[in-house]
This record gives structure tokens, sequence and C-alpha cells, in this order.
């Protein structure tokens, strides 16, 4: 089948290599020309693991290409796939002027039968105006088809995530896509969900905002383990083996961060207040979210007096390992409030070297601790559980370990004489 992805943000360019790995041909078209330029030559704007071999492999079989020219490829391609961004306005709903822009391309590009399949994350009702706004500009009906169809990936491990799918989502109008949707993709044994445009824009809002919620809730269960002196570690356990609750996304720390969870709340949250619909839980979620680096720095202040003068490192500033996106990353929120009480602030992360003024970023993890009076570990990457401790302990000043994402043994590093201070402990 021949593709024409629009946007070469994260979803448009995993998307558009796997779909071409799949035996499809794919355009991938963006109207940055740099961004298409260094994908043109194999060099790809964004970190994931075994993307840049999967694009290589799929040029040399020809399935694969990238492309400024938006307008003629949309006229060319028969199914178009919207993978534009949809950041949050200031009000906390979505700013869909890249898809209004998308769809008034398609609107004067469509000649032949189209089958225009939304990537992006939308609005409840967005797909709705899009096949509304087509009819209104002239389109006749029988020339094209819109199918919601929400992207459920997770940075990091996109490209297993598109290959082991746990559902196909697709929300249509009338049954004449359908055909084309499951040879598209005919990977696997995932179940198809066939649902209306809006229900699969829901299905998505719901996914992310269920998730962020286990979060939250992981992170309140924790600050009641606190007080009674409980190991959250412990609480984990006892939920993670019932499987009516699940093991997944219960691990507390900093909050949630990314370009995902938090911007699909507020999504969610202005999409029901829009209807008269309130949003108590949503709220709560997000509160407690807001709260958690009040929370981690209140410990350390504790342990840890005249906080203002002092020198912290801080080991992680991605939002979360495995990938170098520092979109809304917890760990950079806390590094920006550690800068405003005055502390200097040194910074190690394996993938990024921040650049943050005031802040001394180090590409050695040692000696970043280096006459530090605490080290806070805000992002769980693997190699900070396996860490030298008694190196750290030979080069801090102070002795105080803030785990602030439950990541690493405090039995270990207070048998080297460190003040562990952990999550829930
Ligand atoms: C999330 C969803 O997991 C994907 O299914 C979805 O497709 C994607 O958003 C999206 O809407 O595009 P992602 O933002 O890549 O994926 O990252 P997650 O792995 O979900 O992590 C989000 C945040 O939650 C991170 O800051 C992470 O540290 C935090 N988290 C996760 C916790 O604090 N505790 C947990 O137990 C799990």
């Amino acid at each position: 089948m021949r593709i024409c992805v629009v946007g070469a943000g994260y979803v448009g360019i995993t998307t558009a290599t796997a779909l071409a790995d799949f035996g499809h041909e794919v355009l991938c078209v963006d109207r940055e020309h740099s961004k298409i330029d260094s994908l043109t030559q194999g060099k790809v704007p964004i970190y994931e693991p075994g993307l840049e071999e999967l694009i290589n492999k799929n040029f040399q079989k020809d399935r694969l290409h990238f492309s400024s020219h938006v307008e003629e490829s949309i006229r060319d391609y028969p199914i178009i796939l919207i993978a534009v961004g949809t950041p949050s306005k200031e009000d906390g709903s979505s700013n869909l002027s890249f898809i209004n822009q998308v769809v008034k391309i398609i609107a004067s590009n469509i000649k032949d039968y189209k089958i225009i399949i939304t990537k992006s994350t939308v609005p409840p009702g967005t797909n709705e105006w899009i096949h509304q706004t087509l009819v209104e500009m002239g389109i006749a009906e029988e020339l094209f088809d819109i199918v919601s169809n929400p992207e459920f990936l997770r940075e990091g491990t996109a490209l297993w995530d598109i290959y082991h799918p746990n559902k196909l989502v697709f929300g249509t109008k009338t049954d004449r896509p359908i055909k084309v949707l499951k040879k598209l993709y005919k990977r696997g044994n995932a179940p198809f969900i066939f649902t209306s445009l809006t229900g699969a824009e829901l299905i998505k809002y719901a996914s992310n905002a269920f998730l962020a919620t286990k979060i939250s809730f992981a992170n309140e269960m924790a600050r009641i383990c606190d007080v009674y002196e409980v190991n959250y570690t412990d609480i984990y356990k006892g939920l993670a083996t019932d499987p009516r609750i699940g093991r997944h996304f219960l691990n507390a720390g900093l909050g949630f961060g990314g370009s995902c969870l938090p911007k699909d709340l507020s999504s969610l949250k202005h999409s029901a207040l829009r209807q008269n619909v309130e949003t108590k839980l949503l709220d709560a979620v997000m509160e407690i979210n807001d709260t958690q680096i009040e929370l981690y720095l209140s410990k350390l202040s504790m342990a840890l007096p005249d906080l203002a003068d002092k020198q912290i490192t801080v080991w992680g500033v991605t939002y979360k390992p495995g990938t170098d996106d520092l979109r809304s990353s917890p760990a950079i929120a806390l590094i920006k409030q550690l800068v405003q009480m005055g502390c200097r602030v040194h910074t190690y992360d394996p993938m990024v070297h921040l650049e943050l003024s005031d802040v001394s970023s180090y590409i050695d993890q040692y000696e970043s601790v280096t006459n530090s009076d605490a080290l806070i570990i805000a992002t769980e990457w693997d190699q900070f559980h396996k860490c030298n401790w008694s190196e750290v302990v030979s080069r801090m000043k102070g002795s105080i370990i803030l785990d602030a994402r439950n990541c690493i043994d405090g039995k270990t590093v207070r048998r080297h004489g460190l003040h562990y201070l952990g999550v829930g402990k």
C-alpha cells in the first residue's frame, strides 16, 4: 500500500519507518526542510533505540522516503496518515493549528478517493470536525473516509510497541476503509477495536489518564507510607501481585512527565469542562503530580538545613530513562527549583549533556558528585543502581542520597556510610 505520513515528529518518523518495514511504500513529509534533509541523509533527529538502523534498512529496500513537498505528496498518495503535533495551549486545551493546516491542504488536493487517518492525539470531536470541514469545503463524501487511529507507543520502546501492540483502535464513520486498515497493520494478534471517530479519540485519552491516575495513586500511597514508616516497595509488591491491579505504572517517585501524559490530562479536562463535566479525579491526579517536587525538596531540606548554600548533584535529567527527551521532565523542574533556591547544582545524565544557566553539567557520573552535599537521583537510569558507592563516598562532601525514583538499594547505600532517603521509606 502507498502511504503518505504527514509530520516527521516522534510518532511520524517511527510509524512511517515501521509501516515501510511491514512492506508498504511510505513517504514521510514535513515542511521543515532541515529535518527532512538530515533524515534523507540517514540522520535521525530523535533518539529511539533501533530506529536509525531500521530507517537505513528501508531506505535500501527503497520503501521509505522523506520529502518536504507536502501538497504534491498528499495529492499523489491514496492513504494519508496525519501525525502532526497537537501541543498544549496556555489554558491547557490542545492547539490544533497544525491539524487545521493539514486539513486545508488535503481539501485542496483531493482528486481521487483517499483514506485520511489521524494518528495525532486530538480532543474528542476533532475527527468529526475534520469530516465536516471537508464536506463544507465542497469535497464529496464518496471521495474520502476519515479514520481516527490513536497511537499507544512509548518513547524508548516505540518500535517494540509498534511491532507488539496490545490493541489497534480505529474510529470510522463507515465500513468502507476497514479492509484496508486491517491490511495496513497486518502484524501480530492484537485485537482490532472498531468504534466511532470520537470513541477512538476518547480511548486514547482514557488510556493516558488511567496511567497517570495509577502513578498519582502510587505517589499518594508513598506519602502515607512515609508517615507510617512503611516501605512503599512492600506495598508495591502487594499490589503488583494482584492481577486485577497489575504491576505497571505503580512506581512512586518524582511523578510523571514527558510530552504526553501531562498534556493529554489537561486537554481531557478542558474537553470535559467545555461540556460542563467536572473532573474531580483528574484534578486530584494532576495536583498530586504537581506537588511531588515540593515533597522531595522538603524531604531534602529536613535532612539538610540551609539548603540554599549547598551544592547538590542531580543524576538523570530526562523525563524517564531510555530517552533523550526533556519535555516536561520532573528532573528539570526539580533542578530549576534548586537553582531558584540558591543551590549550586551539578548534573549528570547518561544521554543528555544539559545546557541550563547556573547549572554545571558533567560527562563523568562520579566527577559530578565531587564536593557535593547531597545527591538526588531524579531519573532511574539502569547504571545508577549499579553505581560504585565507594567512589561516591570518597568524592562527596556530604552524605545524603535522595533516591527520588526508588531505584537503588537503600541497604547497600547505607552500608557505605551514606544517609539514604527514599520514596515512602
Ligand atoms: C505515554 C504512554 O505510556 C503511551 O502509551 C502513549 O502512547 C504516549 O504516552 C503518548 O501519548 O504518546 P511516554 O510518554 O513515552 O508514553 O512515557 P511513559 O512510559 O508512559 O512514562 C510517562 C511518565 O510517567 C514518565 O515521566 C515516567 O517516569 C512516569 N512513570 C511511569 C512513573 O512515574 N511511574 C511509573 O510507574 C511509570
